[in-house]
């Protein structure tokens, strides 16, 4: 199955998706960034992946920027768009040009800590347990279905430089595996609140 990837940073998933592409059926058409300097863009240049670089500045609304994204996927005809620590709100417009065909991964065990910072926040409110979630994308920031999980403990000496490498090691194992899924045709979105894995709600 044909993917677009989408990051803004370090592409540390990215590295994942790539590493188990074929294990997992999926074809990189392309990686797009937000952000030049990201460097994932080096790592899907280095497996000769198509890279695009869309730099906000140049567009005069959030519509515009993603009405761009959209120009770009098209031809790719991708039937999955993954976000790998893409860092940008997308707008409805895009959001219901690929509904549910978008997943993203997020570090923390929503529906709590939508947003940034997750792991200091985390360690603030005296959470045991943290985690990744991996979630089909809706209109809601961080709010769509979720489809799995991964947990980790959260120890007194850690901070949130500890816990984001303890919760990425979790998400490039859970990351490529609901990919599969969704690349073996399991994963459905039914609504935005409803997603199904081989026909059971989830
Ligand atoms: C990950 O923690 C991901 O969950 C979040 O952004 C981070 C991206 O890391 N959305 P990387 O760029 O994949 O290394």
């Amino acid at each position: 199955m044909k993917a677009v990837i989408l990051i803004s940073g370090n592409g540390s998933n990215l590295h994942s998706i790539i590493e188990n592409a074929d294990s997992i059926d999926l074809q990189i058409s392309c990686v797009i960034s937000n952000n030049k300097n990201a460097f994932g863009l080096k790592r899907a240049e280095s497996s000769k992946i198509q890279t695009y670089i869309v730099e906000p500045e140049l567009f005069n609304s959030k519509e515009a920027f993603d009405k761009e994204l959209i120009s770009i996927i098209d031809p790719h005809q991708a039937e999955l768009i993954v976000l790998a620590g893409y860092m940008r709100i997308l707008t409805p417009l895009f959001i219901s040009q690929y509904f549910g065909k978008i997943l993203n991964i997020h570090p923390s065990l929503l529906p709590k800590f939508p947003g940034i910072n997750t792991h200091q926040r985390a360690i603030d409110a005296s959470e045991k347990i943290h985690g990744a979630s991996v979630h089909f994308v809706t209109e809601e920031l961080d709010g769509g279905p979720i489809i799995s999980q991964e947990l980790v403990s959260i120890e007194a000496e850690d901070t949130a430089k500890t816990l984001s490498e303890k919760v990425l090691k979790k998400e490039h194992v859970i990351y490529p595996q609901v990919i599969h899924w969704y690349t073996q045709r399991r994963l459905n979105l039914i609504d935005d609140k409803t997603a199904t894995l081989d026909g059971k709600i989830i």
